[in-house]
């Protein structure tokens, strides 16, 4: 596809397939190729029909296994399973698989530095959770306690199992940020789709706020908030905000 139209594409796809995507530059063209099960492909097909699929070659897990590196955020190793974090950094370990958010997409790297940043600890919600990678960093930093939400029940199930095996302790549960109560934190972390972000700042009592979810081009509208600090991490942009 042509450049102008990877980003918009990409934004879709990482929503639709945490599992895992590749860019591939073909020619000046790019290629985006994700790895999916067959509920993955009939999601994907559901916005992409055009999309075309293959069967994975052999060597593929290898393959799978090697795109999904750790990275180091906030101070944080953030890795899977298969890796080992370096002595003096504390661990974050996501298994790349069922729920988005293993760390290395730059809105969640970017959310992870601004809640690093932050001068203040105290509770925190977690909106809209995916893996639960958010809700464990922000448990490694000191925040607590932690409360992790999302509408899909497999995140809720995947960022229980993320809280078992960094041994935290952050309550999951399954709520939709925009229509049920929301848990009242100091400080609510959303990663989301910038339309429910902004419907989410409005709603939320909460007196702090990091929000991402959304390209650095976008700046949110958000009456009754102040911007205080921004991060824009390979085109894509995370704010911290106080009440006005
Ligand atoms: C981009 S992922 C972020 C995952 C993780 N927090 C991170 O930063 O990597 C967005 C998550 O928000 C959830 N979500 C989207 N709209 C939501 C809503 N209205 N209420 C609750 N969760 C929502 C999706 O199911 C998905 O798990």
């Amino acid at each position: 596809m042509p450049e102008a139209e990877v980003e918009p594409t990409l934004a879709a796809l990482l929503a639709l397939v945490p599992e895992g995507l590749e860019e591939v530059d073909r020619d000046g063209d790019v290629e985006l190729a994700v790895y999916v099960d067959g509920a993955g492909e009939r999601r994907v097909r559901a916005v992409f029909p055009e999309a075309e699929s293959w069967p994975v070659e052999p060597g593929w897990g290898d393959r799978w296994r090697a795109f999904h590196h750790a990275i180091v955020a906030g101070g944080l190793w953030i890795g899977p399973p298969w890796e080992e974090a370096p002595a003096g950094l504390d661990a974050v370990v996501v298994d790349p698989g069922r729920a988005f958010g293993t760390g290395a997409h730059p809105t969640t790297r970017a959310c992870i530095e601004l809640l690093a940043r932050e001068k203040r600890r105290g509770s925190v919600l977690d909106a809209g959770c995916g893996s639960g990678v958010l809700a464990v960093a922000a448990a490694r930093l000191g925040y607590a306690p932690v409360v992790a939400v999302d509408r899909d029940e497999v995140a809720v199930e995947v960022t229980r199992a993320t809280c078992r095996r960094n041994g935290v302790a952050v309550e999951a549960r399954l709520a939709d940020v925009l229509a049920d109560a929301l848990p009242s934190a100091d400080l609510l972390v959303a990663n989301i789709e910038l339309d429910v972000v902004e419907r989410l700042l409005a709603r939320t009592a909460s007196p702090r706020a990091i929000t991402s979810g959304y390209t650095s081009g976008n700046r949110l509208r958000a009456p009754g908030w102040t911007l205080v600090d921004r991060l824009e991490l390979d085109g894509w942009a995370a704010d911290a905000w106080v009440r006005s």
